[in-house]
């Protein structure tokens, strides 16, 4: 856990959390940080929990005390998204400081309510344009940013600083355990949350790029002029170059509907080797091609690092056996994510043993169609058992075939940005 200051007036609390699965559901090998912002005029604002999963009150005493602020001095809880990541400390913060109010939007107060009891609890309701002077220049404006990850979601922006504190929005994955700040990060960091922002954006935020590319448009036009800060609940704080994360995040929307990068992400599995040993083949083809690829194995890799992967590729090779007529069942697994979170027009391809009837590739085409997910399919090659020469070399000829589509697919893309 750590306390820093963000610009003068403005402090960072925030604290990492590792070994859980972020929503009970995504493995973060790498951890994550959840940050709150005090924003100090002649009143103070804390915007946003840091503190979900880590123990209020000895958390937040601890830290409140390196910066000098008692916690009754505390007036305004800011709670711009009310996921559980940022409003579980709630119930542990009014019992150490019951007097203050919740600002919030209208649609998160019935969200409040279901999750905490609100009791006689001050709730002041905030919405686009509306503002909250807390002295000494800071006045605090919100901005709704709907679906951003929940319908609930605002952002708040102090006048004074030029601080935006967008929750969910521009954060990432990965543990903070030194300086949180773009400009004190060594170009090896910014590689490390680089991919952590691509891993939280494909795993969490991906389903909800229309409204991230609304409330982009929105953060757009304030750059340079009045937002000269980005702090998000999740990640590092950009205070040197905050047009990187949004032009960061710009690309990651644009990924949705494909082409993503020149990239190919392949995903097998197999029950007795038949359908593991064509991968060398694909591999080995790949490399020739000059297309940066991945290999993930299921089940044994998890699902979130597949999705991450497959959000910045523009091919996916899919390889598995037929199981009782059907797709082997983790991969089925897999391709449902992937279509739920919209990983859009891709080019596939897919290939795979069976015994004696197949199937996969129905289950497949049904899946992919019942989501719109426009995945465009190098011809499949299936074989029985274990493939021959013959199957290989056709296996080699396919993985070209769908190499040539994603240098194809950038090159056009490239004339067209
Ligand atoms: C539980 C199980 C279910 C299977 N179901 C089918 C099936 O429905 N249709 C089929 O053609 N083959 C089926 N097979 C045969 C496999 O597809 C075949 O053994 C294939 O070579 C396995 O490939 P692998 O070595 O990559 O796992 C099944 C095999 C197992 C063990
Ligand atoms: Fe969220
Ligand atoms: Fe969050």
């Amino acid at each position: 856990m750590n306390a820093t200051t963000v610009t003068p007036g403005i402090f960072r609390l925030s604290t990492n959390v590792r070994d859980i699965l972020f929503e009970g559901l995504w493995p973060i090998p790498n951890g994550v940080s959840l940050s709150s912002y005090i924003v100090k005029g002649d009143k103070v604002a804390i915007v946003d929990g840091f503190c979900g999963w880590d123990g209020v009150p000895e958390t937040l005493l601890a830290l409140l005390s390196k910066l000098n602020i008692q916690v009754e001095e505390i007036d305004y809880v800011v709670i711009n998204h009310m996921e559980p990541d940022h409003s579980g400390w709630l119930e542990a913060f009014r019992a150490l400081r019951p007097e203050f109010t919740i600002v919030t939007s209208a649609k998160a107060v019935p969200l409040l309510e279901a999750f905490f009891r609100l009791g006689n609890q001050k709730i002041r309701v905030v919405g686009d344009g509306d503002t909250l002077d807390l002295g000494q220049g800071h006045v605090l404006a919100f901005t709704e940013i709907p679906n951003v990850h929940w319908p609930e979601t605002i952002a708040t922006f102090d006048t004074k600083t030029g601080t935006l504190m967008p929750c969910d929005a521009f954060g990432s994955f990965g543990a903070i355990e030194g300086a949180p700040y773009d400009d004190e990060l060594t170009p090896d960091q910014f590689k490390f949350f680089e991919r952590e922002a691509v891993r939280y954006y494909s795993n969490i935020v991906a389903a909800f790029s229309q409204p991230t590319a609304k409330a982009i448009e929105k953060v757009e036009k304030l750059l340079g002029d009045k937002v000269k800060i980005i702090a998000p609940a999740h990640g590092i704080v950009w205070r040197k170059n905050p047009g990187r994360i949004v032009a960061d995040y710009k690309r990651y929307v644009s990924y949705q509907k494909g082409p993503a990068k020149a990239e190919v992400t392949v995903i097998w599995g197999s029950m007795y080797g038949n359908t593991a040993s064509a991968i060398p083949t694909v591999i080995k083809t790949l490399k020739e091609s000059g297309l940066r690829w991945r290999e993930f194995q299921v089940p044994r890799d998890d699902i979130g690092s597949i999705l991450a992967a497959c959000w910045t590729s523009t091919g996916i090779v899919l390889a598995m056996p037929t199981y009782e007529y059907k797709m082997f069942p983790p991969m089925a697994a897999v391709v449902e994510e992937l279509a739920k979170k919209k990983v859009l027009n891709r080019h596939v391809f897919r290939l795979g043993s069976y015994g004696w009837s197949g199937g996969a590739q129905t289950e497949l085409d049904e899946i992919v169609r019942r989501h719109k997910a426009g995945w465009s399919f190098v011809s499949p090659v299936e074989f029985k058992g274990k493939p021959t020469e013959a199957d290989l070399d056709l296996i080699e000829k396919r993985v070209r075939g769908l190499a040539a589509r994603v240098h194809y697919a950038i090159l056009r893309a490239d004339k067209r940005r």
